[in-house]
């Protein structure tokens, strides 16, 4: 690439989201034009890359974009059997990639072509995206709404890379079912936004959401409720519906190689040994039976804690040994999160079994033997190449000393400090902070916001989200992983809601985790919203996102009368 470049483009113009590194106007280049005639030249490498932008960006367009000939190269000067000169060249360049990384690219636009270098197929990817957001919002769209045939690119040149390798969204399809077709839709929203990890939070109390063929009741039994509280755990309101989903392996195949090709890993959520009341209603076996009579239970109907955990026995241990084995030949991702959040200990306190265990194991106390659940399938995992991922409280009960594999890592959920203290005990983190990035909080203070919960946490809020928590060394930031925003779907009900709750937050958070721009002063969020007027709200409708408008809800949006549980005054940054 040429360069240094003049005309350097401020980056309210073209108004990409997330605003890449570097990006400049090509000196005296006309517009460049996609038509009939452009050919797209993937090199070796960059094959996906051409099929997606054939999948989409040929839809929206009806352009062909058919591939190249290599007998017949392109441009001025090709001779006679030239192409028309118009074409998209994708390649993988190993310079790129030791300067930016595998994600990182090259993106230049002329008259003739546009022609990207990525560090990887993910730097051409992400290069991809670009250029749909540089075709305009229509290239958002499944079919042209114009007749129009020739669409054109403004002459730019951009250098990008992520400043996190784990741009994470969870999604919580256990409290309320994801129908398959709109997981597949979420991973298209994610990559639109060069997020690239899609947690799947599977199971919960309130369903179970993964086939496994070994235990057939968890998903005749454990995937669907009888019913449903509407709003959260303080509303008199029900809905008398019976609620539920799960997906089949062939499903969650389709989800993981479907997110493969937007180069998205998607990672499992398999929670122990709390959140597991809807395990246990469908293999009584799993819970404490000597404390309660585990075979009344049912799928949990409303939100909280849920008492009703595992029992620390070896049937428990087998079982879910087996179901991971299940999950691991579904999911290739290195990581596989245990949960291990909210286990509520009264039942193990009350437990001859569970103090037997605790006795035997020489644990001194219930926060331990919860320690001791986590080490047995950390060690698990890791003796099958794999890497558990968990909540911050898998750092209690002995195991922030030396207890957890080094390959274990944290999601810190409880504000920062967990964070802190896996990165200082060496571990990787990925930071998710509830005070910060959890979208079920409300984006509004007032009546207006659906189902209030939580904090108020604005579009600004999520934009200056800073994910390297302060006080670490640089060997300490490093590792940090990157951050995850996390959709809680207690008051979703469905797709609508979730839209709502994640967007336009989402396209904030995506900034906050790709673009490089370090805190605080460099975040102008002026420019950010404004290249959300200019742009990113139009590509977000042409992608039929539910978003929350900056005015506030739309009447169809609002619940009114359905309680949530909004947290007053100022909320804490930890
Ligand atoms: C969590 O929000 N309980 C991880």
């Amino acid at each position: 690439m040429a360069d240094p470049l003049p005309h350097p483009l401020p980056l309210s113009h073209p108004a990409l989201i997330p605003a890449p590194r570097r990006m400049r106007g090509v000196p005296s280049a006309a517009l460049y034009v996609l038509d009939e005639d452009t050919v797209i030249e993937a090199r070796p490498g960059t094959e996906g890359v051409a099929h997606w932008l054939r999948a989409t960006v040929g839809a929206a367009t009806s352009l062909p974009l058919a591939p190249a000939d290599p007998a017949r190269p392109a441009g001025p000067g090709a001779g006679p059997g030239a192409g028309p000169g118009s074409r998209i060249v994708l390649g993988i360049d190993a310079a790129v990639g030791r300067e930016l990384g595998p994600e990182g690219y090259r993106l230049v636009v002329d008259a003739h072509a546009v022609r990207v270098d990525g560090g990887g197929a993910a730097g051409v990817f992400w290069a991809a995206q670009t250029l749909r957001q540089l075709l305009g919002p229509e290239a958002f769209r499944r079919a042209p709404v114009t007749s129009r045939r020739a669409w054109t690119v403004p002459p730019v040149a951009v250098e990008d890379a992520p400043r996190f390798r784990w741009r994470g969204v969870l999604l919580d399809v256990a409290r309320h079912f994801m129908p398959k077709d709109g997981v597949l839709r979420y991973v298209d929203l994610l990559a639109a936004h060069k997020l690239n990890v899609l947690h799947l939070h599977l199971t919960d109390d309130q369903g179970w959401r993964v086939e496994i063929e070994r235990y057939p009741r968890l998903t005749e039994t454990g995937a669907w409720r009888a019913r449903t509280r509407t709003g959260h755990g303080a509303s008199p309101l029900w809905d008398e519906r019976p609620h539920g989903g799960y997906y089949t392996k062939d499903d969650l195949r389709e989800i993981v190689a479907y997110a493969a090709g937007r180069h998205v890993t998607v990672v499992p959520e398999i929670d122990i040994p709390g959140h597991s009341q809807a395990a246990i209603a469908a293999y009584p076996e799993l819970g404490n039976t000597d404390v309660i009579d585990t075979t009344t239970l049912s799928v949990r109907d409303t939100w909280g804690i849920s008492e009703n955990v595992l029992a620390p026995t070896d049937t428990t241990l087998a079982f879910y040994e087996n179901v991971l084995a299940e999950v691991l030949e579904l999911f290739p991702s290195p990581f596989v999160h245990i949960g291990g959040d909210e286990c509520p200990k009264d039942q193990w306190r009350a437990s001859p079994a569970a103090r037997a265990r605790r006795a035997a194991e020489g644990l001194a106390d219930e926060d331990e033997l919860q320690g001791w659940f986590v080490r047995h399938f950390d060690r698990w995992l890791a003796g099958r190449g794999r890497r558990l991922i968990g909540w911050d409280e898998i750092l209690e009960g002995g195991l922030l000393e030396g207890g957890l594999s080094p390959g274990a890592a944290v999601s810190s959920w409880r504000g920062s400090a967990g964070g802190v203290a896996a990165a200082r005990a060496g571990h990787d983190v990925v930071m998710c902070p509830q005070e910060q990035v959890y979208l079920d909080h409300r984006q509004a203070p007032g009546g207006d916001e659906p189902v209030p919960i939580g904090y108020v946490r604005t579009l600004e809020d999520v934009y200056r989200f800073e994910p390297v928590p302060a006080g670490l060394t640089d060997a300490e930031a490093g590792r940090v992983l990157g951050a995850q925003a996390n959709i809680w779907t207690e008051v979703m009900e469905n797709q609508q809601r979730v839209d709502y709750q994640a967007f336009p937050r989402l396209a904030a958070f995506a900034e906050a985790v790709w673009s490089d721009l370090p805190p605080p002063a460099v975040r102008d969020y002026a420019g950010f919203e404004r290249r959300m007027a200019a742009a990113h709200y139009a590509r977000l409708d042409a992608l039929g996102v539910d978003y929350r408008p900056p005015g506030g809800p739309r009447p169809w949006q609002r619940r009114p009368g359905v309680l949530g549980r909004p947290i007053e005054g100022a909320p804490p940054i930890v």
